[in-house]
């Protein structure tokens, strides 16, 4: 420790939870889906997903309601909570998202951080900027890292110019780590972003392309990952969930941990 690192002593306290300081890197395990989705496959019952998983997550970004029935309170994963929604996949518009959890409530739960969308290009791109403003205001009272994930509407193409402007107004704003999707170039999303990046897993594939997926992020500059599908959505979640580790925190090689799972005849 030096001088002036006992600054926003909290805040730093709270990152360690879901960036490990010992590899640099981050497994998140993303079970937030029904909050707009309802009960994705693989999430019908979140409590029957989630326990075998825990082990193998360094952090679990859920909803309140999805916390608060789900998961053990003695469990000591830290939690990112989803504090934004309002929203559904069959609503008027995907980007209209509010601010659905105080930060007293946050608290209250113990979190290590707080989870919101923002929907850059998007018919409620200013609500949603606002409402990352308004948490990022109200948390940097008490210490508590903002987690922005940048929601990419239908008709948005999730390529390195768009990824990056989003990245960056998320981290301009003052978010402290910022989720977003893989892509080609995806070192000028990481380069040109002041804040951790984290990538998420996206819509299942195949595991072998999964594990690539995290592999490329993380040689391309991702502190890591904040998957959810291409775990859950598994055959074998937890060899899938392990494999991860294994690249996130070790450079393990996809090709190899993907002859280690248990996928079985399709
Ligand atoms: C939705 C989210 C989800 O957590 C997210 O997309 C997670 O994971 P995956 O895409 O890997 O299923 O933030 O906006």
């Amino acid at each position: 420790m030096t001088k002036g690192d006992n600054m926003d002593w909290g805040m730093k306290n709270r990152i360690s939870r879901i960036i490990k300081p010992d590899t640099g890197r981050a497994v998140m395990l993303a079970v937030d889906h029904g909050y707009f989705l309802g009960p994705t496959s693989g999430l019908e019952e979140p409590g029957k997903t989630i326990e075998p998983l825990l082990p193998y997550a360094d952090s679990l970004m859920l909803t309140r309601g999805v916390l608060r029935n789900s998961v053990c309170p003695e469990h000591p994963v830290p939690i990112v909570l989803r504090v934004s929604g309002g929203n559904s996949i069959v609503g008027e518009d995907l980007s209209r998202e509010t601010l659905t959890v105080s930060v007293e409530d946050a608290i209250r739960l113990n979190v290590s951080a707080v989870a919101l969308s923002i929907y850059v290009g998007s018919k409620y791109e200013h609500q949603t900027l606002r409402n990352l403003s308004t948490l990022i205001n109200e948390c940097e009272r008490y210490g508590i890292p903002v987690l922005a994930v940048t929601a990419v509407g239908k008709e948005m193409t999730r390529d390195a110019r768009y990824l990056s402007l989003a990245c960056r107004i998320a981290a301009e704003l003052g978010a402290h780590i910022v989720k977003t999707y893989y892509c080609e170039d995806f070192e000028k999303v990481v380069n040109t972003c002041p804040i951790p990046v984290v990538i998420a897993g996206g819509k299942k594939i195949p595991e072998k392309d999964a594990l690539k997926l995290a592999y490329n992020a993380v040689n391309d500059g991702a502190v890591g990952v904040d998957m959810g599908r291409n775990i859950f959505q598994s055959q074998d979640p937890v060899g899938m969930i392990k494999a991860v580790r294994e690249i996130v925190h070790k450079k393990g090689k996809p090709e190899k941990l993907y002859s280690s799972l248990k996928l079985g005849k399709k």
